[in-house]
């Protein structure tokens, strides 16, 4: 590697046979897994289950807890990849296509962290109980009290809206891009889902 070569930019193009390591396909298929079931869990608690039951307070319990376990595997991920280079595209994929794909990653690690950060906040404002992760206390998100006083009301809709709505669509309406994308270059002479298939 010349002095010029971050570590972290991607390998130099058409590698064949370049594949992810281990430790990156572990946590993207955990961490796409969570993100899936956290979405299941979100609209189960919030759409099927009767407000202020008890099984909307568990399944809460358990969305919290799994939101928060994505909240420091998500911090492993964005160490490690800053830390480890991906391996290069397969020569073959258009320029416009690897700044797409690109652009759909930072998308995802942004949203990735915006989500258990949001939810984090919305659950902080809370007063009573402290915060549950799977058992233990969990710290309430530092400012959170003060920012809403004295009514907490429109801070926490802010909040919910951005949780609950905007953001859960923006990562869907990604996924199905990653996906797309995924599988047409899977097919097309430029695999890439095996790069990233244990
Ligand atoms: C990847 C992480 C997360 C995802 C994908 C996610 C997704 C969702 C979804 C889909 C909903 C229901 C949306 C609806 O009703 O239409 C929801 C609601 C909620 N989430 Fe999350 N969530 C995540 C992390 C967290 C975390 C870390 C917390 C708290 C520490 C949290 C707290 C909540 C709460 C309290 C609600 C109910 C909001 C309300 O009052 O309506 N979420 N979430
Ligand atoms: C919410 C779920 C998902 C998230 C958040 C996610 C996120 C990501 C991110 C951030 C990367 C870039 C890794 C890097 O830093 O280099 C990536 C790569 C990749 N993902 Fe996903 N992903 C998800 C679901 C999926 C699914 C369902 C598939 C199956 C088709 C998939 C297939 C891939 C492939 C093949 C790559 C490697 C692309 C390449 O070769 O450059 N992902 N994903």
């Amino acid at each position: 590697m010349t002095s010029s070569e971050a570590p972290t930019a991607p390998a130099p193009a058409g590698q064949a046979g370049a594949r992810y390591t281990g430790v990156a396909m572990a946590l993207h298929w955990a961490l796409a897994g969570l993100i899936l079931v956290q979405i299941g869990l979100g609209w189960w608690m919030n759409e099927w289950v009767p407000d202020h039951s008890s099984a909307q307070d568990s399944i809460e319990g358990v969305h919290i807890s799994v939101g928060l376990t994505v909240l420091i595997l998500v911090a492993v991920r964005i160490g490690w990849r800053l830390t480890h280079r991906p391996p290069a595209l397969p020569t073959g994929v258009a320029g416009w296509e690897r700044a797409l794909a690109g652009t759909g990653h930072v998308l995802f690690y942004l949203l990735m962290l915006a989500l258990p950060l949001t939810g984090w906040a919305m659950v902080s404002m809370h007063a009573g109980a402290p915060i549950s992760f799977w058992g233990l206390s969990w710290p309430r998100l530092p400012g959170m009290a003060q920012l809403g006083a004295p009514n907490p009301r429109p801070l926490r809709g802010l909040l919910q809206l951005v949780h609950t709505n905007l953001l859960i669509w923006v990562v869907l309406a990604n996924l199905a891009l990653h996906v797309a994308g995924a599988l047409k270059h899977q097919f097309d002479g430029h695999p890439v889902l095996s790069r990233m298939w244990p």
